[in-house]
Parts: structure tokens; C-alpha cells; sequence
């Protein structure tokens, strides 16, 4: 169908200002939804011209073309169209000093041949794990459950109030998790890898380089100092360098194997070491930090009938299969379809980004725009995955929407992993490199709960980037 081509809407105000100003309304005035929302509606378009966070002086240039709607936003993925180089995450890329020097794979556009070479290793190295993932997560899992229900019998006796803080508890897991999986042989208790101060280092490593997109949540008084410490001036990267060094050569140590096999590919052991840092810390731990998170909020605030119908798929399965395994969960139709509409509700990764590699044309549901080569095209992913021309009751959390044959269709519009949940990570994409751990430790992490529990009470909330989930009650399966 010809669609008319229009103008599009919006625009960047004064230089400088106009990018200041759209930051303010970015995180303090209106906040991230709201920002994109009056601007939808003040333009009736879900493609418009706007300043994005965090603009002067970290970003050179915040100008973007934003995407809100399901047809637009997937042109992010067509790697012949938009160059992804140096934009994993916005409009700047943090010091490489993060890094050793190096462009980690992330930043890398296909176009770079050491994308493919990075990128073909690293799916392999997952492949060669295969086997390995469920029951390494399983028992990372148990512990889990274990601590939940300690620290909820606490609760019930007193001890502490409030709940149980899941966000800390699923962090200890992912990377007890992790380390099994990419450091074999060095427990978190080992090294400097196990001590507590891994885990903030990891934390504060992570913040450094995302903090310019972060809010802390501060008294509103604060927001100007915030404005300015957070997303004026880079963070320095001087600070966090001894820390680094000390893990960097921990894990020298414990990932001998992978590191020699990258070194007969032709990556200096050094860049491999700084890549599968990259890759295990800030890819996966800082995916699954807050991914988990949104399962359960989404999962536990659906109600106890949502959880009584996953409880019977799961556990009818589990005992006909004779176990939990990769072809037992793949039966698991409801469980399946509760994992891609928690991703869809809330995509952990909201934000990408990408410029056009030519002139081109994209299109939205009722209209053309031309963008020129070099813009920059934004795509806010929530709004493009609650897109209400796809998706019914597209602001509801519908457990079963995925299940059955048009619900299955559905998921061609599921892109928490930076492309279609139909599709797959290649050497030659920009899809997320572990979308199918993901999907299964999603699905893993459902089934353990539920052979284990009836339901489950939660209280949400927000931390930078991402939601905070705590346990109110927990009450134990009836029967397993
Ligand atoms: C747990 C939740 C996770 C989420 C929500 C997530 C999300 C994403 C997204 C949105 C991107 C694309 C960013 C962009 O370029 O715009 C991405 C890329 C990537 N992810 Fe994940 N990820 C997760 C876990 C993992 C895990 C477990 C691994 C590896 C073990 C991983 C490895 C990567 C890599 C290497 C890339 C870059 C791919 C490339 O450059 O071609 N991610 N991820």
C-alpha cells in the first residue's frame, strides 16, 4: 500500500538549550514515558524529531528521529539500512579506558569484520555450553529459593520488616550463575570474583558508563547537582581502574581456555580477556539484573489465577517428562507465553539506537518519512511493543497471549532482544547474543518457582534503569 509521504514532526529547538531543556523534561519534569507520550500526542505521529537525554556535553550531537510504533521501530534492526557503530547504548559512548583500550563487540557495527570474528566466537562458546544451562541454573536457582524463604520466616518472625528485596537476591544468583558458566573452576568464594565487593564493582562499573541515561530518584532539590554530576560531564573512568585491574586478572586466570582459543583466532589475549569481561558483565550480568526482575513483577502482580494454571502446565509436564529439561520447557505453552509478554510489557533494554546508513524511506502504520544518511533514529521500545494497532488490551499483561496459532504470530513483534523473537543472533546482526539463555533461563526460572509454590505476593517499584520487585508472602506448593 502507498502511504503519503509526510514532514516529520518536531523538531530540536535552539542549539544547546532545546537539548538541555528536553533532558530536564526527560528526568525530571515529565519522565521517560511521559516525555514520549505528550510528544506523540502534541504531534499525532508516532515517528517526530526530538532531542534525547542525555545531550550537552556528554553526547556531541542529541538530535534523533524517535520510533514509537511496531512498523517503524524494526528498521533498527536491519543492519543494511543502519549503522549500529558506537551506539550500544545512545547518543555517546563511554570511555574506552572501561575497556583496555578496545571497542568491545557491542559497539561494533557488522560492517567491521571483527564483529563477525568476535560475535562467531561467542556464539559457539554459548553453543559449546549447551548442555550446561539448566542445571547449572537450577542449582543457582535453589539457593535463591532458599535465601527467599529464610529472609521471609525472618520477616514472619519479626526480624525484618517489609518484605523480602528480591533485586539483591536475584543479583547473588546471576552471578553465581555467570561464573560457573564462563569461569569454570572459580568460585565466587575463591577470588576477588567472591568477595562482596565483585558485586559493587561490578555495580559501580556498570554505573559509570550508563549513569549519563540514570536517575537516582533523588529530593527534587537535588535534581540540578544530579543534572550536572550525572549527565553533564562524563564520570572518570580513573577511578574504577585498580578495582578493574585486579578482576581483569582474575578472570586471565580462571577463563584460561576460552582466552587460548580466541588467541589461535588472532585476538591478542588481552582484548579477548577485556571482550569476555564485556560479555559476562556487562551483557549478561547487567541483562539479567533487569530482566528477572520484570518476570516476577509482571508474573506476580498477574494474581494467583495466572499462577495456579502455570503451576498445573508445569508440574502435568514436569512429571510426564520425567523432568525439567530443554524439551519439557518447549511444552510449556502458558509458561512460554507468560516469559514474552512480561518482555513485552517492559522490555529490560528500552532504548536503541542506530543512524541511517543512506537515504530512506520508513514507514509507520498511516504514514512515509524520509530520513537522511547520518540521522540518528531512536527507537523507545515499550511503546513500540504496547502498540495498541497490534495489540489488544496492549497495555494489559494477558498471560496466554502467545499461546495458539495467532497468538504465536504475535511474536513478530516481541524485539526485547534488539530484533524478532522469530529471528535469530548471527555473526552478521545486531541481535542480542544471548536471546535464547535468556528465553530459557526465563522459562527455567518460572518452572522452579512454581513446582515449589502455589503463588506469591509481590511490591514493585523502580531503580535506575530498570524495576525493583519484593517479596510479600510465598506460599509452598500443595502438592508438587
Ligand atoms: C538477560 C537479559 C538480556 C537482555 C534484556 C539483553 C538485551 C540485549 C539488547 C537489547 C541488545 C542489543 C543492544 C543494541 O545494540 O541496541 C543486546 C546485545 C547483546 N547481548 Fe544481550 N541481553 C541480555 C542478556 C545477554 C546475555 C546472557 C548475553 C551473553 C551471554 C548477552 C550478550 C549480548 C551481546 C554480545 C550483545 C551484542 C551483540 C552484537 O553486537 O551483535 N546478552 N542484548
Amino acid at each position: 500500500m502507498d502511504l503519503p509521504v509526510k514532514t516529520i514532526p518536531g523538531g530540536y529547538g535552539v542549539p544547546f538549550f532545546g537539548a538541555v531543556g528536553d533532558r530536564i523534561d526527560f528526568f525530571y519534569k515529565q519522565g521517560t514515558d511521559l516525555f514520549f507520550k505528550t510528544r506523540m500526542e502534541k504531534y499525532g505521529s508516532t515517528v517526530f524529531r526530538s532531542n534525547i537525554a542525555p545531550g550537552p556535553f556528554i553526547s556531541k550531537d542529541s538530535r534523533v528521529v524517535v520510533l514509537l510504533d511496531a512498523v517503524s521501530f524494526p528498521i533498527l534492526f536491519d543492519t543494511a539500512k543502519v549503522e549500529k557503530r558506537d551506539v550500544f547504548i545512545g547518543t555517546y559512548m563511554p570511555s574506552v579506558s572501561y575497556t583496555g583500550g578496545y571497542r568491545m563487540l557491542a559497539y561494533l557495527d557488522p560492517s567491521e569484520p571483527r564483529h563477525e570474528l568476535f560475535k562467531r566466537y561467542f556464539l559457539s562458546l554459548l553453543a559449546s555450553k549447551h548442555g550446561k544451562f539448566i542445571p547449572l541454573f537450577r542449582s543457582s536457582l535453589s539457593r535463591l529459593f532458599v535465601e527467599l524463604e529464610d529472609g521471609l520466616s525472618d520477616n514472619n518472625n519479626g526480624k525484618h520488616k517489609g518484605g523480602v528485596y528480591f533485586n539483591d537476591l536475584n543479583e547473588k544468583m546471576s552471578l553465581n550463575f555467570l561464573y560457573n558458566l564462563f569461569f569454570d573452576g572459580i568460585g565466587p568464594s575463591d577470588s576477588i570474583l567472591g568477595t562482596d565487593k565483585a558485586p559493587k564493582f561490578f555495580d559501580s562499573w556498570l554505573f559509570f558508563q550508563l549513569s549519563p541515561l540514570m536517575t537516582l530518584g533523588l529530593p527534587k532539590f537535588l535534581d540540578p547537582l544530579e543534572d550536572l554530576f550525572l549527565h553533564t560531564f562524563p564520570l572518570p573512568p580513573f577511578l574504577l581502574r585498580s578495582d578493574y585491574k585486579k578482576f581483569y586478572k582474575a578472570v586471565n586466570e580462571a577463563a584460561g581456555p576460552v582466552l587460548d582459543e580466541m588467541e589461535k583466532l588472532g585476538i591478542s589475549r588481552d582484548e579477548a580477556c577485556h571482550n569476555l569481561i564485556f560479555l559476562v558483565i556487562f551483557n549478561a550480568y547487567g541483562g539479567m539484573k533487569n530482566a528477572f526482575p520484570v518476570l516476577l513483577k509482571w508474573v506476580g502482580t498477574a494474581g494467583k489465577d495466572l499462577h495456579h494454571r502455570l503451576a498445573d502446565e508445569i508440574r502435568g509436564i514436569v512429571e510426564a517428562e520425567g523432568g525439567l529439561t530443554l524439551a519439557s520447557l518447549e511444552k510449556m505453552r502458558l509458561t512460554k507465553s507468560a516469559v514474552y509478554e512480561a518482555l513485552r510489557m517492559e522490555p529490560p533494554v528500552p532504548f536503541q539506537y542506530g543512524h541511517a546508513k543512506e537515504d530512506m524511506v520508513i514507514r509507520s502504520h498511516d504514514a512515509a518519512y524520509e530520513i537522511k544518511k547520518g540521522e540518528m533514529i531512536f527507537g523507545y521500545q515499550p511503546f513500540a511493543t504496547r502498540d495498541p494497532k497490534v495489540f489488544e488490551k496492549a497495555e494489559e499483561f494477558v498471560g496466554d497471549r502467545f499461546v495458539g496459532e495467532e497468538g504465536e504470530k504475535l511474536l513478530n513483534y516481541v524485539y526485547w532482544s534488539n530484533g524478532r523473537e522469530v529471528d535469530n543472533p548471527t555473526p552478521g546482526n545486531k541481535q542480542c547474543l544471548g536471546k535464547n539463555l535468556v528465553v530459557t533461563m526465563c522459562r527455567v526460572m518460572l518452572a522452579e518457582f512454581f513446582l515449589r509454590y502455589d503463588t506469591f505476593e509481590v511490591n514493585v517499584g523502580t531503580v535506575p534503569l530498570g524495576s525493583s520487585v519484593t517479596f510479600k508472602s510465598l506460599t509452598k506448593a500443595a502438592r508438587i
